[in-house]
């Protein structure tokens, strides 16, 4: 049995699908039970939980031998995922797949604050008895579905980092086949599994979605400020908004551009390209 915590998310949802495709055994740890968004088929069951109760959590990790631990990008996720590890060891779970940060934000010292608060579980893990793998992606393709409104109205992909910045990007889903991959297998133990993704700049994205579109969508690098303005309208609150901008500061510097991706070495599979991503997701970004 496979215990996720974070199914209902966009990594989530598609691990739960893949090893409903495996037919592996899965339990979803969900602070909601009725989350009609993961399909839940023969071998998934939901189990609910609250991750301020341990008791919740061991009662759901009980019969698992392996977790999938993912929280969002919140500024208290080691205080979320700790006890959440501590809930795994007591009730005999051997092996943890953390979907962490990417490689250039992970540290103690790191100026994103989610950088930090990954390190710190991932320290409690190196540290611990149990067996892990921690999954370090880059930029996922699907932070482009959060400003699809605004490209929609728009025609223009607006953030502040230069045009011509190289971003390694990844699609959600290869995320999740290579959690699948390792956590099925139970391979990678006591590994750092970099998923940095495929190199593309900034004006990739709207560049391919013009031509698939055959309407022109422009690049628009902004200010800081102005970033900030454009996610508090959309309705984010103020956390993330200074989440997102301490990771987009980093990347205005490059520290996104180059890195280690081992999805192939894992599944084996080619990964999917930016290209890809914009057919599959035409849809969301189609102007009405
Ligand atoms: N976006 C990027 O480019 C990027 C890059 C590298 C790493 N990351 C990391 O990826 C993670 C986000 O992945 P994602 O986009 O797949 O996640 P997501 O779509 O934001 O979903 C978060 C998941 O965590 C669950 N969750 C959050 N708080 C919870 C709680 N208190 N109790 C139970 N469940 C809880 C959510 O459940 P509900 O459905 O109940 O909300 C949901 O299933 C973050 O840790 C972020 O730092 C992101």
């Amino acid at each position: 049995m496979i215990g996720i915590v974070g199914a209902t998310g966009t990594i989530g949802r598609y691990l739960v699908s893949d090893l409903e495709e495996l037919k592996v055994p899965v339990t979803c740890l969900q602070r909601r039970s009725s989350q009609a968004s993961i399909k839940t088929g023969r071998t998934t069951r939901v189990v609910q939980v609250d991750l301020d109760q341990p008791e919740t959590l061991k009662r759901g990790l009980s019969g698992c031998r392996s977790l999938f631990l993912l929280t969002g990008a919140d500024p208290h996720l080691s205080t979320q995922q700790l006890p959440v590890l501590q809930a795994a060891r007591d009730v005999g779970v051997e092996h943890v797949v953390k979907l962490s940060a990417g490689d250039p934000v992970v540290s103690e010292t790191s100026a994103s604050q989610i950088g930090r608060e990954h390190w710190r579980v991932e320290q409690d893990l190196m540290a611990g008895d149990l067996s892990w793998t921690m999954l370090r992606p880059g930029f996922f393709m699907q932070n482009y579905l959060a400003m699809a409104a605004a490209i929609r109205e728009f025609r223009s992909v607006a953030l502040p980092v230069p045009a011509h910045m190289t971003v390694g990007m990844i699609d959600a889903a290869d995320i999740a086949a290579v959690a699948a991959v390792v956590l099925v297998e139970g391979a990678f133990k006591g590994e750092v599994v970099s998923l940095a993704g495929e190199s593309y700049l900034m004006c990739d994205f709207p560049l391919l979605l013009s031509h698939v579109l055959g309407q022109e969508v422009t690049y628009d690098q902004v200010t800081l400020d102005a970033a900030a303005e454009g996610m508090k309208a959309a309705g984010m609150p103020g956390w993330m908004v200074s989440q997102q901008l301490e990771v987009l500061q980093l990347m205005a510097v490059g520290a996104f551009s180059t890195g280690k991706d081992r999805h192939f070495e894992v599944t084996g599979r080619k990964r999917r390209s930016l290209s890809d991503f914009v057919r599959a997701n035409l849809d969301h970004f189609r102007p009405v």
